[in-house]
């Protein structure tokens, strides 16, 4: 793992775009894995800045990491609509590129399975983007999740229907109770994850995730299993971290990040 501190929410969404943009540019062909919340739609607002500068997202896949159960994709709170709206209409993204697991099939179960085939039939996710929540999931990995989880139904935490609400009239009760996500397994088997995390009311959540134990009550911190993450985060969201210097240290010195200094 790899922590990348940058002084403020949008050199922090900047990075995350770029990283994005030179994986597209190396390979147009690219299978996306993407998340919703509110800390990505910097990032897709970017990518659709360089879309219109001549990125081609045409032929990369995305899958999304998780969908409401029991709301029409054509509902404004649904993270098909959602995805549609920030990123896959304004680039033109062709609908059969973009997957999301469907919170409206009749069978549950085989949805779950038929989207982890889906993945597996497209090669495997190459770049997963992932927020983090303020209980420490990713996706819609709550509290307790197993940390060999595959796409699968999951209940949602008081914390996260409150977090969510935005989307819902600001009214918590009018969120939905369940959720498809991926699990911690299917995102864990991504060749690389990129976590973004911004702003001080994350600050604690993410020092669990980096800093402390590899535990299912966190399922963040199983990223630290990972062979190829980096979390990128603002000063604020990265205030509790033990070890920034150490951190900056290495975005200072290794090659990768030598034409992102910039940001820093
Ligand atoms: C939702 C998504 C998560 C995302 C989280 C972060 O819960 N299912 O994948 O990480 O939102 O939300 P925000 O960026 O709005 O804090």
């Amino acid at each position: 793992m790899e922590v990348i501190i940058l002084p403020d929410p949008e050199r922090a969404a900047q990075l995350v775009a770029r990283v994005v943009a030179r994986e597209l540019r190396a390979c147009p062909e690219l299978v996306l894995g993407l998340a919703t919340g509110r800390t990505m739609e910097r990032v897709y607002a970017l990518l659709v800045e360089m879309a219109g500068k001549g990125l081609d997202l045409s032929r990369c896949r995305t899958f999304n990491l998780d969908e409401y159960i029991g709301i029409p994709a054509s509902h404004p709170g649904s993270y098909r609509s959602t995805m549609d709206r920030l990123l896959f209409r304004p680039v033109g993204l062709s609908p059969d590129h973009s997957h999301l697991p469907d919170g409206m099939a009749a069978d549950l179960g085989a949805e779950c399975r038929r989207y982890e085939a889906a993945i597996a039939a497209a090669g495997g996710i190459g770049l997963q983007l992932l927020g983090l929540g303020q209980d420490g999931h990713i996706g819609f990995n709550e509290p307790l999740s197993a940390l060999r989880s595959r796409t699968r139904e999951k209940a949602l935490t008081p914390a996260t229907l409150a977090q969510n609400a935005a989307l819902f009239a600001g009214d918590p009760a009018g969120v939905p109770r369940r959720a498809i996500t991926m699990g911690v397994g299917t995102i864990l088997d991504a060749r690389r994850c990129l976590l973004l995390v911004t702003g001080a009311a994350k600050a604690a959540i993410l020092a669990r995730a980096v800093e402390g134990p590899i535990t299912a009550m966190v399922s963040a911190s199983a990223l630290q299993l990972h062979e190829n993450c980096q979390v990128v985060a603002d000063a604020a969201a990265a205030s509790l971290l033990q070890g920034v210097d150490y951190y900056r240290w290495v975005f200072g010195h290794e090659p990768e990040w030598a034409e992102f200094q910039d940001l820093g």
